[in-house]
């Protein structure tokens, strides 16, 4: 039985709790928070054990991590989790900068450890079932992909810069991993955004091409837009509304009718858990292969699109 000890408490962990598997693979042995007694608290609630007081003390407490802490610790945390023998299920975006998941990947490797972005679109069927549709050409040649997730108002804590937040990392890893996953590589990128007063970016823009598809990726935290995605072809359009959210049911539209319904998608937590446990027994290694060379793809993306936009951490 593999024991995973998590760290946070907060929003997606409460996903990740509720869902967590009913296996005889893994299971939750420890909790680390920052702040304590919200960390007893949640755990109280859910009925896990008492949280942990260090990051130490949770290391020794379990054979995994599941980091879903504020984006600026995933890189110390993940790192110092592989150093100590352990492997790394971390929640997106795994890393800011390119060169520490190339950092993370190589004392993965020589340890023997797995190391796995929490990306959850990458166990929703309805993204398989896609690019079943589009390689069998359902809409005739596909000219162009539009992803965007976003609404107005979002939670304040993920306008603050110094824990890595932003419409970038935050939302707009999304549409990047959509683009990758179902229309190829990306060759070309003009990336825009607009600034909240903090100095993250609040709503930003990506123009992006593969061999001539192009596409349209945005985010924001300050304006409702669409939370959809299309895919444009020319026979028709595939449309998936709510594809991003976490708690809508999914469903596929050609045009405006639905033609495939994806309820099995609310699953998507559960069977990440189960891939990554998978992953630790040494099963499924060349999906993992696969599942790595995105991560390190769209942080490439994510990457430069910072750096066109100037957005600028202080760590
Ligand atoms: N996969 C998804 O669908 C999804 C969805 C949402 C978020 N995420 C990702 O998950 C991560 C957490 O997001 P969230 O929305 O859950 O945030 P959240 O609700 O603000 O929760 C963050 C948790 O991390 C704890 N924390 C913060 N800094 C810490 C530190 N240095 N050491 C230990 N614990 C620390 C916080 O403790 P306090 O009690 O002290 O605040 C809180 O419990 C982010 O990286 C985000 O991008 C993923």
């Amino acid at each position: 039985m593999i024991r995973l000890g998590i760290i946070g408490a907060g929003f997606i962990v409460e996903e990740m709790v509720q869902k967590f598997p009913k296996s005889n693979q893994i299971a939750i042995n420890a909790l680390y928070s920052r702040t304590f007694e919200r960390a007893q608290t949640f755990c109280q609630k859910h009925k896990l054990p008492e949280p942990v007081r260090s990051f130490e003390k949770l290391l020794e407490n379990c054979d995994a991590v599941y980091i879903a802490s504020q984006n600026n610790t995933h890189y110390e945390y993940a790192l110092r989790s592989l150093e100590a023998g352990k492997h790394v299920l971390c929640e997106k975006p795994i890393c800011i900068y390119e060169e520490h998941l190339e950092h993370l990947i190589a004392v993965a490797e020589s340890k023997n450890l797995i190391l796995v972005e929490a990306q959850r679109l990458w166990t929703k069927q309805t993204f398989a079932q896609v690019k079943f549709l589009i390689k069998h050409q359902e809409i005739g040649e596909i000219l162009g992909l539009e992803a965007s997730l976003g609404s107005a108002g979002q939670r304040l804590e993920k306008r603050v810069l110094e824990y890595g937040g932003g419409a970038l990392f935050d939302l707009c890893v999304y549409p990047i991993f959509a683009f990758l996953y179902l229309i190829g590589d990306i060759e070309n990128i003009q990336a825009y955004a607009h600034f909240f007063e903090t100095g993250v970016d609040d709503y930003t823009m990506i123009s992006v091409q593969h061999k001539g598809i192009i596409g349209n990726l945005s985010a924001s935290f300050n304006t409702n837009t669409r939370g959809e995605l299309r895919i444009n072809g020319t026979k028709g359009t595939i449309t998936i509304p709510k594809i991003f959210t976490i708690h809508d049911d999914v469903y596929i539209q050609k045009e405006n009718q639905q033609i495939v319904s994806c309820q099995q998608d609310s699953l998507d937590m559960t069977l990440m858990v189960l891939e990554f446990s998978n992953y630790i027994q040494g099963k499924d290694l060349d999906k993992y292969q696969l599942r790595k060379e995105f991560s390190i793809k769209s942080v490439e993306i994510t990457d430069k699109v910072r750096q066109q936009i100037s957005l600028v951490y202080p760590f």
